[in-house]
Parts: C-alpha cells; sequence; structure tokens
C-alpha cells in the first residue's frame, strides 16, 4: 500500500510514496498519514482550484474564482448566514437545477435575505457553465446577506453577494459505487434547522474530518434520542426485507435533491419505500445502506464503525437503484431540453 506524509497542517505535499508504511493510520506529532485514494482524491480536488483557471460570476460580473474579493464583514464570513447549493454537471448540462435553485429559494426566504432574484441567478450559472466548458463538473452558488457593520440581528440594509463558479469534477466516487464505501457514526451536533443548505457547516466539517480520519466516506449522524439523522455533507437510505428505509423529511434533516431521485425511482420501480428514523442499533441489523449525494449519486456503505452491513457488499436494491439513476439521467442527457 502506498501512503502520504502530510505535513503538520495536513496540507498538502509534494507525493512521498512509502511502501513501509504500516496499514495503519498514525494522526499525531507533526506526521498525518491518509490512505493514497483518499489523498488522490482530495489532491485532484485541490488542483482544480489550483490551476486558478476556474470561471466564477461575482454579483453579475464573470472572473476567474481567483480573482474575486469579499469584505471580512460580510456577514458570511463573520457568521456563517449565507445560503448555497452544489449543482452536477453531466456533459455539460446542469442536472435537476430547477429542484437546486427552488431549494436555494426556500433557504434565502427562510434566512429573510432580501434583494435576491432567483431567477438571474438561475441565468448565471447556465452561462458560467457554459463559458467554463466544463463537461463534468459542478456548478457552486453561494449567496450571502452581504456586508454589514457587525451585529448579530439583520442589519436595515445589506446589499447581498451572489457567486456562481463551475470547476471540474473527477468523480473519485466512480469506484466506491462498485465496491461499496466505509462509514462510521458520529453524534449529530449540529444545530435544529437542518432542512435549510446554510453554509455555517463547522459541524458538519468535524463529523467530515472524523470520518476521513478513519479512513472513511462519510459519517452517519445519531442525534441525542439515538436516531439516524443523515450524513455529513449526504442522505442515508437503509433497507431491510426488500423495502428502503429513509428519515422523513420532515426530521431535521436537509431534503436532499438526490434523495428525491431516488424516492422517485424508487416508487417507478415498484419499491416500497418507509420513511422512518432509523435507530442507530438498527444500521447493524440491516440488509443494505447506501448513501446519497449530488457529487456521490448513489454508494453503497458496506462497513459501519467496523461491522459489516448484510453481506459486506453493495446490495441487490443499491445496485438496482444505481442502474435506475444512471438510465434516467442517460434518457435525460438524450432529451433535448
Ligand atoms: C447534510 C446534507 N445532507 C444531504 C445532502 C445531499 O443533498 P443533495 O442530494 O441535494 O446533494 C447534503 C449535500 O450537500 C448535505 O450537506
Amino acid at each position: 500500500m502506498n501512503w502520504l506524509f502530510l505535513d503538520e497542517s495536513c496540507q498538502f505535499p509534494a507525493w512521498t510514496p512509502c511502501t513501509e508504511a504500516s496499514g495503519s493510520k498514525v494522526i499525531g506529532g507533526n506526521i498525518c498519514l491518509l490512505s493514497k485514494e483518499l489523498c488522490e482524491a482530495e489532491e485532484r480536488a485541490i488542483d482544480t482550484v489550483a490551476t486558478k483557471t476556474t470561471l466564477a460570476n461575482w454579483n453579475g460580473q464573470e472572473m476567474l474564482l481567483s480573482e474575486v474579493k469579499v469584505s471580512v464583514l460580510d456577514r458570511a464570513f463573520l457568521f456563517g448566514e449565507a445560503i448555497y447549493e452544489v449543482i452536477r454537471i453531466y456533459q455539460g448540462r446542469l442536472w435537476r437545477c430547477d429542484d437546486h435553485l427552488n431549494r436555494l429559494a426556500t433557504g434565502i426566504q427562510a434566512l429573510k435575505i432580501k434583494g435576491v432574484d432567483v431567477a438571474s441567478i438561475s441565468a448565471r450559472v447556465l452561462e458560467t457553465s457554459k463559458n467554463s466548458q466544463v463537461k463534468e463538473g459542478l456548478a457552486y452558488i453561494q449567496v450571502t446577506r452581504g456586508v454589514a457593520s457587525r451585529c448579530h440581528r439583520y442589519p436595515e440594509q445589506a446589499t447581498p453577494n451572489v457567486l456562481v463558479y463551475v470547476e471540474e469534477y473527477l468523480d473519485p466516487c466512480a469506484e466506491l459505487r462498485q465496491t461499496g464505501a466505509k462509514a462510521i457514526t458520529h453524534s449529530d451536533i449540529r444545530w435544529a434547522r437542518n432542512d435549510i443548505k446554510a453554509t455555517s457547516l463547522v459541524a458538519n466539517c468535524m463529523a467530515a474530518q472524523a470520518a476521513a480520519e478513519a479512513g472513511c466516506l462519510e459519517s452517519i449522524l445519531i442525534d441525542s434520542s439515538g436516531l439516524v439523522t443523515e450524513g455529513s455533507h449526504t442522505s442515508i437510505f437503509g433497507a431491510r426485507d426488500g423495502c428502503l428505509l429513509v428519515s422523513p423529511s420532515a426530521a431535521n434533516v436537509l431534503p436532499g435533491i438526490t434523495k428525491q431521485q431516488v424516492l422517485e425511482l424508487a416508487a417507478d420501480s415498484g419499491i416500497c419505500v418507509v420513511e422512518n428514523r432509523l435507530k442507530k442499533s438498527e444500521l447493524f441489523e440491516l440488509d443494505e445502506l447506501f448513501l446519497t449525494g449530488t457529487p456521490e449519486e448513489i454508494v453503497g456503505i458496506v462497513q459501519v464503525d467496523d461491522c459489516y452491513i448484510g453481506n459486506g457488499l453493495p446490495g441487490m436494491l443499491t445496485k438496482k437503484l444505481q442502474q435506475a439513476f444512471r438510465a434516467r439521467l442517460a434518457s435525460w442527457l438524450l432529451s433535448s431540453s
């Protein structure tokens, strides 16, 4: 196995493969060791930004992402007060764009951010995506309340800042969709409005980091009642006795666009769905478990906290839904609209 030595701040260094390294991960002192796959995926992600060719639209003006400047008094910087979206681009087209824009509008309304025209954001996303010439990518939208003198309550007057940018996506999950991925459980220490796709994501980042340090793709979040909410950046589905089990949207979870897509595919395929919260203890008795997310699509989870799920391979329903997802995507790509 190849291992990568990272510097003391866990920044991305030059490759230093070390075949003598033991299989166990060491984090401590000034050295971190991460598995080759995780590092390669993240290195590629950083590379994309490092090329400084990422195209952005900042408040209506097209420019390179590296040229965008934002005030430290922007309330997103001070308070994490902003809404964001991530849209997958397949073959140069924006997948489920309207759903993402609707969720963006709902979030903007929930935070009472005034003066945002979602229709013009939609036009900017389309234009930036087209001009970037990115075929396989991700379009990000960030809408902040804007700059104001520091004060917790909403300022009387602030002009929202709207950033759109498009970057290539090299799909680090492609192999994991075949093999399945590992996850850990992690306390859900987030706030009570996770239905809002806000940028204040430090608790999600802590959970995602814990998963990465454990060599896993995702953290499955468990609330104070011992119930599964969702992943740090994905929705979570279980399967038992041929039925899908998923947290209801009313719960404190994000209404995932891919989750909605899977629910539609399940309905079309006659797969029964029970919208009910799973107990942490029930996770280990499931036949199948999988996560969904815009960049990840559908990825089977075959191991949680060192326990195999089912037979330790992606299950039948997971594979069926992956195929149905790809078929739906293919027919959409063939369609003219
Ligand atoms: C907490 C959380 N849950 C679920 C998801 C999946 O949502 P979607 O399928 O819309 O990407 C995300 C995506 O960012 C997320 O952050």
